[in-house]
């Protein structure tokens, strides 16, 4: 099949590249000349664990290109898949359809073979129909199809996630549109990989109802952790304890600093407005957005408490500034709050990150950045981990001990148990651990 991939930002890549190992002849168009430059010479601009083997690979063997061109590109395209940015936009939090609509023109004007359109991007429930609508109006007689096709890409996971999907969503308004993406998706077949066929507005709605929900999962276990802090109780082992009932399930139930990243933040926001708009306000998830929020202020208060409750002329070592590890992002970081409320309140902050990179210190522009823990822990005050990169996970506790200034401990995402860390001399902080005495 010819598929082209509109939009080579984080979900296009890495959907394109995967499309090109299925065996698919893909062009990906991408409009950043920069970014362009970057692709054809076999870079990838993004830190995506695989990606790189992956395109360098398909690129080798003739199935992947890099074109700036679009109405050349979709000359014969089997599917042609919309994979533009939708950012929240500022002021209201809806998600920003210019570059979708935009692309839809542009298709439009260019359109001369029967084809079907694709949007990959996440967008809101109706825009398929509108991408429809404007197609329709530059080609009244163009035949094509819409489809809808949302992606569930975990950062730092993609390739996995996309090669062993736990279920592939298409939304369709012919057996035509569907018989064309059960091709796409045929390599699936093997794994027997589901695939949900519903209609444009229903396939939209689950990219938002899956985002939203987990972003929910992870709320509640971060309350139920204040709870634990305040009666007692371990929320790691309430976790344990309620995942293991099927119903429920143990993934995203990790407590910590509250969700960040490019799609929960985002896609909550998004999924409040779209109630609010329709008159079906969404009031579980409203309160999610809040109280994750609210989080990571609190996150900053755990902090200066764990540090005797001032934390002015102190110097604190972060560990870890992205969202979370195994990517370079940064987008809605809990560090982006607690690292300036910290400076805020009188702290000096030295902090490392194994691929925060030149994007955290633009954004961090106030903290002092060194290579590796040890260097971070080398005289400060506290040490606080915030992002659980695997290069935090075993750290010599004894040096660290040896290294800060005073042994304050603070481990946002639950890594260490509590024994290791008290017998290496260190006073220990971290999340939805209470403690009763008699
Ligand atoms: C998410 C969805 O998982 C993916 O399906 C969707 O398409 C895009 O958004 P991503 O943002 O890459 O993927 O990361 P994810 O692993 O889901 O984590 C999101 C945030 O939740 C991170 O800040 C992470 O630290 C936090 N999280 C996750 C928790 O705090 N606890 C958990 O148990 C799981």
């Amino acid at each position: 099949m010819k598929i082209v991939m509109i939009g080579a930002g984080y979900v296009g890549l890495v959907s394109g590249v995967c499309f090109s190992d299925f065996g698919h002849q893909v062009i990906c168009v991408e409009k950043d000349q920069n970014k362009l430059a970057k692709l054809r010479a076999g870079k990838v601009p993004i830190f995506e664990p695989g990606l790189e083997m992956l395109m360098e690979r398909n690129t080798r063997e003739g199935r992947l290109r890099f074109s700036d061109d679009l109405k050349s590109s979709i000359v014969d395209a089997d599917a042609i898949f919309i994979a533009v940015g939708t950012p929240a936009r500022r002021g209201d939090g809806f998600a920003d359809l210019t570059f979708v609509y935009d692309t839809a023109r542009e298709i439009g004007e260019s359109l001369t073979t029967d084809t079907v359109i694709v949007t990959k991007s996440t967008v809101p429930v109706g825009t398929n129909r509108e991408i429809k609508r404007i197609i329709t109006a530059c080609k009244p007689k163009a035949a094509f199809e819409v489809v809808s096709n949302p992606e569930f890409l975990r950062e730092g996971s993609a390739i996995e996630d996309f090669m062993r999907p736990d279920r592939v969503v298409v939304g369709v308004e012919s057996e035509a549109a569907e018989a064309v993406m059960r091709n796409v998706y045929r390599p699936l077949n093997l794994r027997e990989t589901p695939l949900v066929v519903t209609d444009l507005e229903t396939a939209e709605t689950i990219k938002y109802a899956a985002n939203a929900f987990l972003a929910t999962k992870i709320t509640f276990i971060n309350e139920i952790a204040d709870l634990c802090e305040k009666t007692g109780g371990d929320v790691q082992q309430v976790a344990k304890g309620i995942g293991l009932d099927s119903r429920i399930g143990g993934k995203f139930l990790h407590a910590g600093p509250g969700y960040g990243g490019s799609c929960f933040p985002k896609d909550t926001l998004a999924l409040v407005q779209t109630g609010q708009r329709y008159g079906a306000p969404q009031r579980i998830v409203e309160t999610v957005v809040a109280v994750n929020d609210a989080r990571k202020s609190d996150m900053t208060r755990k902090i200066i408490d764990a540090c005797g409750g001032n934390v002015s002329g102190k110097r604190i070592a972060v560990l870890g500034v992205t969202f979370k590890p195994n990517t370079d992002d940064m987008r809605d970081a809990p560090s982006l709050v607690i690292i300036p409320e910290l400076i805020s309140a009188g702290a000096s902050i030295t902090a490392c990150d194994p691929e925060g990179g030149a994007e955290a210190r633009k954004l961090l522009a106030g903290a002092d950045w060194v290579d590796d823990a040890y260097s971070a822990a080398d005289g400060a005050d506290a040490l606080v981990i915030i992002t659980e990169w695997n290069a935090f996970r075993g750290l010599d506790l004894s040096k660290v001990a040896e290294l800060l200034n005073s042994p304050v401990f603070v481990d946002l995402r639950n890594i260490y148990p509590a024994e290791e860390v008290v017998a290496a001399g260190l006073t220990l902080t971290n999340v939805g651990k209470g403690h009763v005495k008699d």
